[in-house]
């Protein structure tokens, strides 16, 4: 009934049962144990490139970290104007790069374009204006779509003209990848992207993510930085376990996969409902859709949980689906949101 968040989920049972597998006797401290040096390995197989991998435990963290890497104090940070690093972080890139400048650009259905970029960028060896040196996209967007391949590497191609390091920020990668259906690595290094907030927390895992640099070189003071911003963890061993089993057999793809195909559903269903209006394509786990607000009470008062995301002009909800989301449970919800929908007088419908 809980369509809250992919953070409102438990742990998905094959990573519960790393985690007590990692639980086994003593293990080296601080990322010297057996399990983060196979870590490494297993994400250079996946991304088809050699990868420097750095387990923190919160999406925050990743991305404040990997942005402050890339990043002079007197730099700019380009983003979409939703962004979570912008939105949601508590100032946490501007604290970890000593002060950089975010420059958010518009962009329909939370994505940003090669030629907005072009035009925002100025300054550059103007001593008065701070530098621009970073672009970051989130792939899955805010608004639940995806960034093609092809749009990212014209980005990429932007960036590289302007002598830009290009982030992701994958809280959402593994939907993403498992949307587009092209490998990990056609969707980051290939196309451009140097370096990757790689999520786990919301598809499966306790609390894992890692900050994955495609150019390990880049990477090397990400580790004193980590260090400093007190993600370190001395039993790492439990961090890593988490990303090995989500890595191990295409679980993180399969959850993904499974959370994208009830988003599917939530949106076809939601096509039957009078009033209602998808507000974005539905193209990973997420879903917003307009609803009448009679509607949403009555959504509410049966149990389901969502946020409102409303704004002037209208009332929005967000639905978001995730691993462990049960078909009948979707099942039930578009239910009930015809069931209300068509109480309502002819007039309220539209
Ligand atoms: C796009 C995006 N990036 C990053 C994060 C990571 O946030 P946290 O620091 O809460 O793990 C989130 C979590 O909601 C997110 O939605």
């Amino acid at each position: 009934m809980n369509f809250s968040s992919d953070n409102v989920t438990g742990v998905a049972p094959e990573i519960m049962a790393a985690l007590a597998a990692a639980n086994a006797g003593a293990a080296a401290s601080y990322g010297a144990d057996a399990v983060t040096e196979r870590l490494a390995r297993r994400f250079s197989e996946v991304f088809e490139h050699e990868v420097a991998v750095f387990p923190v435990a919160t999406g925050t963290a990743a991305n404040a970290l990997a942005l402050a890497t890339l990043t002079p104090p007197w730099g700019v940070v380009y983003g979409h104007r939703d962004a979570h690093f912008q939105v949601d972080e508590c100032g946490a890139p501007e604290f970890y790069t000593g002060g950089a400048k975010l420059r958010m650009l518009d962009g329909d259905h939370g994505k940003i374009t090669a030629d907005d970029l072009e035009a925002a960028i100025m300054g550059r060896g103007v001593v008065h204006h701070a530098q621009p040196a970073t672009v970051s996209l989130t792939q899955s967007t805010e608004a639940g779509t995806v960034y093609q391949a092809a749009e990212i590497e014209a980005i990429a191609e932007v960036c590289r003209r302007h002598k830009l390091a290009l982030h992701v920020d994958g809280s959402r990668f593994a939907n993403a990848v498992a949307a587009l259906n092209r490998s990990p690595a056609d969707l980051t290094w290939r196309a451009g992207v140097g370096a990757l907030s790689f999520g786990a927390t919301k598809n499966g895992a306790m609390a894992a993510e890692a900050v994955v640099f495609f150019d390990p070189k880049q990477a090397q003071e990400l580790a004193f930085r980590r260090k400093r911003g007190g993600h370190l963890f001395s039993k790492m061993r439990f961090l890593s376990a988490q990303l090995d089993a989500y890595l191990a057999d295409d679980l993180w793809l399969r959850n993904a996969g499974h959370a994208n195909r009830m988003a599917k559903r939530l949106a076809e269903g939601l096509a039957a409902v009078p009033g209602a209006r998808l507000r974005h394509p539905v193209e990973a786990n997420e879903v917003f859709v307009e609803l009448p607000d009679p509607v949403i009470r009555g959504l509410l008062a049966d149990g389901f949980q969502f946020y409102r995301w409303d704004n002037e002009a209208s009332v929005v909800i967000r639905l978001v689906t995730a691993f462990d989301t049960a078909s009948e449970t979707v099942e039930a919800f578009l239910a009930a949101a015809r069931r209300h929908a068509e109480r309502l007088p002819a007039a309220r419908r539209s």
